[in-house]
């Protein structure tokens, strides 16, 4: 029976990442992945061969509308190719787990684990058991599938099928307008499919700044997507050679496909957790407490399968949390800091608390904004569409939030992040200097605005 200091349950963001961190601190790991890839959910079906996507459907997009000094004609879309550059990147990505993992020593275990108590666990096709001193679960989630949908993965999808439709389809619904929905409905409206976007709150992309979604509801619009708000899904169904859609209230839309993202769930199946003396909460996830522990004080759970947003990097943060305290008694995520970006165009992305929460929380704030139409960079680049907004504390003009829309706005923001992680205020953010002309003076800007005065505005 194999003995590890840690074994990590599932090689995502979380999982991988733990693992690495923990080897780099002298344990002896072991990971149990069922996939035959590492990288988990978000290498292999999400985050990255839908970034593939983005930037290359992008490019080609930005060639149909119009060239600023060119003219182009006889466009042509290769989508073979453009699924095999998506492929590709995945393929490398993974390979890169895999170099990682040797070379930190790492043993990789491919099969499905399932506790067998709180000290072992077996790898359900090997057969192999294993114990540990300490456990990561990091089993992540997968995608959300309500009674009423019936998905059969041609005419009725996720986002897995939604990477690698054979053919652009005519008519796209996707019934969910958040993260998902938007990034992938953007893909395919890209390429010429006509994509209408079924939201049952009162606008897209719920969890972000109110007036965030309210400007990419408008540019998304403006751009050709259809957008209806505040209309509930009842049934999705495939039917003929296409899907069906059934609103609260009757109506009836039919599109050649259907892409269901209206969130995911904790992925906790298999893992017999009972037996380890562990429960899920009503929401499946697994409870923990601030070091990321398990109410099994040497079983740890990090990522979507614990609460939280269900971010990568989140789970990649926790990852590292949870074995730096098994390892030295200490880790902290400091979860304010932590950037949401939606990798449309233009981006969407925030950091810290939206005006709605500070609002409901009764913090006193200031706020800053500046547009992108007033910077000399997004005006070269053609890009003047967006703002950044700080929001600061009214008293000690500490930051407490960044949001924005515009182009590359998610790497605008990363030092946004970075400001909050290091508690800094407007003042300190507006008088570092930043280089010109560059799209970061947009956030000095609004520091400046949120302090006291921007420059150019
Ligand atoms: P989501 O929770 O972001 O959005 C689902 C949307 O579906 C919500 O706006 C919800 O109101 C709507 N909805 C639910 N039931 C509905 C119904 N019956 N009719 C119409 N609308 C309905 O979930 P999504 O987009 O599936 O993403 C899953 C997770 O993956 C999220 O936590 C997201 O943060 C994460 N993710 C993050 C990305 C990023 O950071 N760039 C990219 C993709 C996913």
């Amino acid at each position: 029976m194999e003995a590890y200091d840690l074994l990590v349950i599932g090689a995502g963001p979380g999982g991988y990442v733990a693992a690495i961190r923990a080897a780099q601190l002298g344990m002896r790991v072991g990971v149990v992945e069922k996939e035959k890839a590492l990288g988990g959910t978000c290498l292999r079906v999400g985050c990255i061969p839908s970034k593939a996507l983005l930037e290359t459907t992008e490019r080609i997009y930005e060639v149909k509308k119009g060239l600023i000094g060119a003219r182009v004609q006889g466009l042509e879309v290769d989508l073979p190719a453009l699924l095999a550059h998506k492929d590709k990147v995945v393929q490398a990505n993974a390979q890169g787990i895999e170099f990682l993992f040797k070379k930190n020593g790492i043993i990789r275990h491919l099969g499905r684990a399932r506790f067998l108590s709180d000290r072992k666990v077996l790898v359900e096709e090997t057969g192999e058991e294993l114990s540990a001193r300490y456990f990561l679960i990091a089993t992540g989630s997968a995608p959300l599938i309500p009674p009423w949908a019936e998905v059969d993965g041609k005419r009725v999808v996720t986002s897995t099928e939604a990477l690698s439709f054979p053919e652009v389809p005519g008519r796209l619904i996707v019934v969910g307008g958040g993260v998902i929905g938007l990034e992938l409905g953007v893909v395919w409206h890209r390429l010429g499919a006509e994509v209408l976007i079924l939201e049952y709150l009162d606008r897209i992309l719920p969890t972000l700044d109110a007036e965030l979604s309210r400007a990419a509801e408008k540019v998304f619009r403006k751009e050709g997507l259809e957008i209806r708000t505040g209309v509930k899904v009842k049934a999705v169904r495939p039917e003929g050679r296409g899907a069906r859609v059934e609103l609260e209230g009757g109506e009836v839309l039919t599109a050649d496909r259907v892409l269901l993202a209206v969130g995911r769930r904790p992925y906790t199946e298999g893992l017999d957790l009972e037996r380890a003396g562990l429960a899920t909460d009503e929401k499946g996830r697994i409870p923990v407490d601030e070091h990321l522990r398990t109410r099994v004080p040497h079983i740890y759970a990090v990522g979507d399968v614990v609460p939280g947003p269900m971010l990568a990097h989140k789970a990649s943060e926790e990852g590292i949390a949870a074995v730096e305290h098994m390892a030295k008694g200490y880790g902290h995520v400091d979860y304010l800091a932590i950037p949401s970006v939606v990798y449309t165009h233009p981006e969407v992305a925030g950091v810290g608390y939206t005006e709605e929460e500070l609002k409901a929380k009764g913090i006193p704030y200031k706020v800053g904004r500046f547009p992108y139409s007033a910077s000399g960079r997004a005006r070269a680049m053609g890009e003047t569409e967006g703002f950044v907004k700080v929001l600061a504390h009214a008293k000690t003009d500490r930051i407490l939030g960044v949001h924005g829309i515009g182009a590359r706005v998610g790497d605008v923001l990363a030092e946004a992040a970075l400001a909050i992680f290091f508690k800094a205020s407007a003042e300190d953010l507006g008088r570092a200097p930043h280089a010109h002309p560059s799209l970061s003076e947009i956030l000095k800007e609004a520091a400046l605005a949120a302090w006291e005065k921007a420059i150019h505005l």
